[in-house]
């Protein structure tokens, strides 16, 4: 079984210890199957002329005011905007003090059409050259009808930077979503990563899915006008629609919506990296070819060549399809992608994966399934500390309504799960210690429903420890198998 025959005793006791270890773990915190039942309501799109969509006042004003982080470190901001009637001014005036705006930056402005429906002026400005951990105000639109937000840039890069991201996904335009995001507001996140399906536009018909963007655009803007959002794509995004004569996919979304592909070497929008403090966060596109050979593979292998744990030791990935469910729901739908791509996972020890997708909450155990090889070896997931924990967070509250129906029994691999609405936050305190909380959007209460302390997996428990698992111990631990074979024979 295995090569190195005179590691072979030292590996079975790592094994024995590990599952004793495993063992007590487990009994410890069983997975479970949330009892809770949400008082739902109704999962309808929010009505157009709902003043959670309102047109701001003035002639062309700018709208759907949305930022993303602009460069590989966050020096820089990607802004974008809709002015209805007319291009208007493309410029971004800014500076560090209210109604003192020193600097201006000009944009690009783009338009498209979908079906017979034809977008506003779609402007995206970058801004660049800023300062760290700085406040800047800004100001778009001409006239009388310029608006003025800000936003604040992350602390630079540093391992021991703390930093607050939010996490929400499949969001939609429903009293849910709104619900979803007011949490978010409260919750102190600086930055959203979001794990694809935005609006949900295309569960509409010929002009009203443009429409639909729009309203949503004008709907998050009390977030994204003032927080970078990282935006990964989900399958809502592809509207390939060929009875409306469209089919090119991702359309709507790469014209709304910028990424800073380019600074992590990436040639396609919908797929790159960014470090934001202390975090180093990995998109990937569900949607888009990723087997081996692939554009998106070939820039994976080199991204994560670049992680460095010295700088930022938190490594997140963010898809849309999660790899580890157990919902009825899409389930195995990962399966493909978690056949090219699990092993790196574990090989760079990525802490944890959000996706979204599947209407319901869910997070794993760190556990992994490499060593099926088709011929043979073994085809279960088990229990392995170098794997991530995957967390399904595709309960934003759109109009699909929830993910009710869990698979039973609940497999080993999940920890925790429960059909509601809600979003995540990962609270990153210094290189070793984040606080993860799951916000169920009932949580008027402030009841904790999934939350835990992340330890992280490249700085482990202390600088000893991290030492000793880079020199040997890291090949040995990386991959002790705890088949089903070796639980029967314990
Ligand atoms: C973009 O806007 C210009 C100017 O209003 C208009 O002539 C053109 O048809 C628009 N293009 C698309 C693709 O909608
Ligand atoms: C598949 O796995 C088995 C058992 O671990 C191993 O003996 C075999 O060499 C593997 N085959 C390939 C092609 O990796
Ligand atoms: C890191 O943060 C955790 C949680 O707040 C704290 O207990 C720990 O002491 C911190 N470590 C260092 C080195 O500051
Ligand atoms: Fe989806």
């Amino acid at each position: 079984m295995w090569k190195d025959k005179g590691m072979g005793f030292v590996l079975l006791q790592l094994q024995i210890l590990s599952f004793i270890f495993l063992s007590f773990v487990n009994s410890g915190s069983a997975g479970v199957t949330s009892a809770f039942v949400r008082s739902e309501w109704p999962s309808t799109d929010i009505p157009l002329d709902n003043e959670a969509f309102v047109v701001p006042k003035g002639y062309n004003a700018p709208q759907q005011v949305h930022v993303t982080q602009g460069d590989y470190d966050g020096k820089a901001m990607l802004i974008s905007w809709v002015t209805a009637e007319a291009p208007g001014s493309n410029s971004v005036h800014y500076g560090k003090s209210e109604n003192k705006y020193e600097f201006t930056a000009e944009g690009t402005i783009t338009n498209y059409t979908f079906y017979k429906y034809e977008s506003g002026y779609i402007h995206h400005c970058l801004v660049d050259d800023l300062e760290y951990d700085t406040k800047y105000f800004y100001k778009i639109g001409d006239g009388d009808s310029a608006r003025e937000f800000w936003f604040q840039t992350p602390p630079k890069i540093d391992p021991d930077a703390p930093y607050k991201f939010g996490i929400i996904g499949d969001l939609g335009q429903t009293y849910n979503s709104l619900s979803t995001v007011e949490h978010y507001l409260q919750s102190g996140g600086q930055t959203v990563l979001f794990v694809g399906d935005l609006s949900y536009a295309d569960r509409y018909k010929y002009n009203d899915v443009g429409v639909r963007w729009d309203t949503w655009g004008r709907f998050v803007e009390r977030s994204t006008a003032y927080q970078p959002w990282i935006w990964s794509a989900g399958n809502h995004e592809i509207e390939y629609m060929p009875d409306m004569g469209e089919v090119v996919p991702f359309k709507s979304y790469l014209y709304r919506i910028s990424t800073p592909y380019a600074a992590s070497k990436s040639t396609n929008p919908l797929w790159y990296a960014v470090r934001r403090a202390s975090a180093h966060i990995i998109v990937l596109s569900s949607y888009s070819p990723f087997v081996k050979y692939t554009p998106q593979w070939m820039w994976l292998r080199e991204e994560f060549k670049r992680v460095d744990r010295e700088k930022t030791p938190w490594l997140i990935v963010l898809m849309h399809v999660p790899i580890y469910n157990s919902n009825e729901a899409h389930f195995m739908e990962g399966e493909s992608m978690r056949s090219v791509y699990e092993s790196w996972f574990v090989h760079y020890k990525v802490d944890v994966i959000f996706a979204g997708h599947v209407h319901a909450y869910e997070r794993s155990y760190r556990i992994s399934n490499i060593h099926y090889n088709v011929s043979s070896g073994d085809p279960y997931p088990i229990p392995d500390k170098s794997a991530p924990v995957y967390i399904t967070v595709g309960d934003g509250g759109n109009q699909e309504g929830l993910a009710g129906r869990f698979r039973d029994p609940q497999p080993d691999y999940s920890a925790f799960r429960e059909a509601s609405y809600g979003h995540s936050t990962l609270d990153i305190k210094n290189r070793t210690h984040a606080i993860y909380h799951w916000n169920r959007n009932d949580d008027g209460k402030q009841v904790p429903t999934d939350s835990f302390t992340l330890h992280n997996q490249y700085w482990g428990n202390n600088r000893r420890r991290r030492k000793l698992n880079k020199n040997h111990l890291h090949t040995i631990i990386a991959r002790v198998p705890l088949t089903d074979g070796m639980r029967r024979w314990l």
